[in-house]
C-alpha cells in the first residue's frame, strides 16, 4: 500500500477535531475542512482571506453522497454519472434539512458538489464519511498550487488551523474543474475547465450556454475579473519578450529571450494546462519586469487555459 495512505486515518480526525488538511486532488490541490462544520469553513474563509461572498465547492466521495447534500435532478444525474470522479463541480439547489454550513453557499440556495479523481481525495473522502469542502489551496486571488510544495509555501508561516498537508505528487490536469450550474432550465458553464462544454452538450445531447460578461454576474465569484494572478503584471498574445520580461511560449519555433519557459514544445493543450500555473509561480520573479506569454488556441481546454491567463492579466483593484 503507498504509504500515503497510512496517514489517512490520521488526517479525517485532524478534519474532525475542526482542522484543516490541505490534500491532493486530480485538479489543484485544496484546503479542505468538514463541510458541516461551521467553524471550520469559517477558519477556511479567514485562512484564505476568501470574500464571505464567494461559495464553495464540497467534494464527495459520489454521486449517493452527493444526494444527501443536493437536490440530484435529472441533468446533474447524468452528468455525474458520466464524469464523475473528474474535474466536474455540478451546481444544484441545496435539498431540504441539508447538514451542510450555510457559509458555504455564501447566502443563496444552491451548493456546488465534485468527486474528484484522486486516490488520496478518495481515501480521505471514504475515511471521513462526510463532505468536504475545499477550495483551491492558495490565498485569495491568487495562482491555485498543483504541487505540496506550492501550496504549503502559499500558506507560510503556516496558520495554526492547517493541521497536515498530503503530498499526493503533481497534479495530473493542473488547472480547476470545470463547474456547471444545473439548477437552470439550461445548464450554464460557470468556469471552462478540461471538461469542455463540448463533451458536456455531447453527454445532454443539448447546447448549453457559457458566460462570457462576467462584470453583470458575480454568480460565481471565481470569475472575479482579477483572480490566478502572480504579482509581475501579465501580457497576453505576445509576439517576443520586450526588454526584461520573461516568455512563456507554446508550440514550435518560439523567440529567443532572456528567459523562456514553455508551457507545450509540441503543442499539446493538456500537457500546457498541466504546466500553466507552475510555469508563472517559476516566472513570479522580482527579477524579471513581467511576464509575456504567447498566444495560446481557444479550443478545447485552451479555452480554460486562456480564461486562467486573461484573469492573470486583469488590472488588480
Ligand atoms: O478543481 C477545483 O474545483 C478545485 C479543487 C480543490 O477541487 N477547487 C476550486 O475551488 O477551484 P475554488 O473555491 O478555488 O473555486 C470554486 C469555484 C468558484 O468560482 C466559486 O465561485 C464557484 O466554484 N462556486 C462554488 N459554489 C458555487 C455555487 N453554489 N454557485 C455558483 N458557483 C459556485
Ligand atoms: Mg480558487
Amino acid at each position: 500500500m503507498d504509504p500515503l495512505l497510512t496517514i489517512i486515518p490520521q488526517a479525517a480526525q485532524a478534519l474532525r477535531s475542526g482542522k484543516l488538511v490541505i490534500l491532493p486532488t486530480e485538479t489543484v490541490y485544496g484546503l479542505g475542512a468538514d463541510a458541516e462544520n461551521a467553524q471550520s469553513v469559517a477558519a477556511i474563509y479567514r485562512v484564505k482571506g476568501r470574500p464571505s461572498n464567494n461559495p464553495l465547492i464540497v467534494h464527495i466521495k459520489d454521486i449517493d453522497s452527493a444526494a444527501r447534500y443536493g437536490h440530484i435532478n435529472q441533468t446533474a444525474k447524468r452528468l455525474a454519472d458520466i464524469f464523475w470522479p473528474g474535474p466536474l463541480t455540478i451546481v444544484v439547489k441545496r435539498s431540504s434539512n441539508c447538514p451542510l454550513a450555510e457559509t458555504l453557499s455564501a447566502g443563496g440556495t444552491t451548493i456546488a458538489l465534485r468527486s474528484p479523481n484522486h486516490p488520496v481525495a478518495q481515501a480521505l473522502l471514504e475515511e471521513f464519511g462526510k463532505g468536504i469542502a475545499a477550495p483551491s489551496a492558495n490565498r485569495s486571488g491568487r495562482v491555485s498550487p498543483t504541487t505540496a510544495a506550492h501550496a504549503e509555501s502559499e500558506f507560510s508561516p503556516r496558520p495554526r488551523e492547517i493541521a497536515m498537508i498530503l503530498d499526493g505528487g503533481p497534479c495530473r490536469v493542473g488547472i480547476e474543474s470545470t463547474v456547471v450550474d444545473c439548477t437552470q432550465e439550461t445548464p450554464v458553464i460557470l468556469r471552462p475547465g478540461s471538461i469542455t462544454k463540448e463533451m458536456i452538450e455531447a453527454a445532454l445531447c443539448r447546447s448549453l450556454t457559457t458566460i462570457t460578461n462576467t462584470s453583470s454576474l458575480l454568480k460565481s465569484p471565481g470569475m472575479l475579473e482579477s483572480h490566478y494572478a502572480p504579482s509581475l503584471p501579465v501580457r497576453l498574445n505576445a509576439k517576443e519578450a520586450m526588454p526584461g520580461e520573461a516568455l512563456l511560449t507554446f508550440g514550435k519555433n518560439a523567440p529567443k529571450a532572456e528567459k523562456i519557459l514553455s508551457l507545450s514544445e509540441s503543442g499539446d493543450l493538456n500537457e500546457a494546462a498541466n504546466q500553466l500555473f507552475a510555469s508563472l509561480r517559476t516566472l513570479d520573479n522580482p527579477a524579471y519586469s513581467g511576464i509575456a506569454v504567447m498566444p495560446i488556441p481557444e479550443a478545447g481546454i485552451g479555452i480554460a487555459i486562456n480564461d486562467r491567463l486573461r484573469r492573470a492579466a486583469a488590472k488588480k483593484d
